[in-house]
């Protein structure tokens, strides 16, 4: 890994996510962390202010977000014969884990991958807790690597194989990067799903706000993650119809914008009473 493509600034986040899954039932024990606790207790008195001040916060929409990816990936293992999933950057995610428990029986291959210190991390936490197998792994992956053994094609040629029905998740990846950064991932992302009988990415993705009530709270939370992690936090697209032309650009033939606001009561997902910034986009090639 050169300068220019370590971004494990980013790794310490996955904490912090990962105990905001623990705490609302959704994740697995083994995956709790003393590094989660701390920086979600460091975090109660923001993410409060977030809920009191504009009637929503970043806990809300994480869950907006797990919630709706979860959903879309379980209809596309039921309804379109799935079989395959990369959950690239799945830090201390559990879906990997959940999604096992309640598809393996239907043959479902599940490769989680990240950066090779997090990867290392979730890799010994799933051995431990005797839940990897051949059909779950964990492997490295840096989604900025070219012709390295850990960039998306060779991880792709070597890891997956190309006759299944195979879905692609990101969450929580894509906004610390700059949009040609990000584009170029998606580009490459979109070319090698073709080779699969049916290629779908999932992801979710925080819009430019600027139309929103709280933007300049947004932007201050922005700018401190961008700091915190070193990276360059960017908001991509300021319309539905942007988001579509840019996921068409890296060579997608279609895609779907969920707002959280259109799941309100079919999904258990918390809602908030200002506009939610997240969106979960759902691409096929
Ligand atoms: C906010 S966390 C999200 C973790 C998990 N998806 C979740 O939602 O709980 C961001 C993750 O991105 C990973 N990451 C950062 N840069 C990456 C890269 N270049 N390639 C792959 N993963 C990366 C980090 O290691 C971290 O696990």
């Amino acid at each position: 890994m050169s300068n220019d493509t370590d971004s494990s600034g980013i790794s310490f986040t996955a904490f912090y996510t990962g105990e905001v899954w623990r705490r609302h039932g959704l994740s697995a024990p083994f995956l709790s962390s003393m590094q989660g606790r701390a920086l979600y207790l460091a975090g109660r008195p923001v993410e409060w202010a977030g809920k009191m001040l504009l009637g929503m916060n970043n806990e809300i929409m994480l869950l907006q977000r797990h919630r709706i990816l979860d959903h879309l990936l379980e209809k596309a293992i039921l309804e379109e014969g799935v079989t395959q999933v990369v959950e690239i950057a799945c830090g201390l995610s559990p879906r990997g884990t959940l999604m096992m428990q309640r598809f393996a029986g239907r043959g479902l291959g599940y490769l989680e991958a990240d950066l090779p210190g997090m990867a290392a991390r979730k890799r010994q936490l799933l051995n431990d807790a005797g839940v990897s197998s051949a059909g779950h792994r964990v492997i490295d992956i840096n989604i900025l690597e070219k012709d390295t053994t850990e960039s998306l094609e060779a991880v792709f040629a070597r890891e997956l194989d190309p006759a299944r029905k195979t879905v692609v998740i990101t969450e929580g990846l894509i906004n610390y990067f700059d949009y040609a950064t990000i584009h170029g991932f998606w580009t490459r992302l979109a070319s090698a799903l073709t080779r699969f009988p049916a290629g779908i990415y999932l992801t979710d993705l925080y819009p430019d706000f600027r139309w929103h009530p709280g933007v300049r709270v947004a932007n201050a939370f922005k700018n401190g993650l961008a700091l915190a992690t070193r990276s360059s936090v960017t908001l991509h697209f300021d319309s539905e119809q942007a988001v579509v032309n840019g996921f068409c650009e890296a060579g997608f033939s279609s895609t779907r914008v969920h707002l959280p606001e259109s799941w309100y009561g079919v999904l258990d997902i918390p809602v908030s009473s200002a506009p939610s910034l997240v969106r979960v986009i759902e691409n096929r090639v």
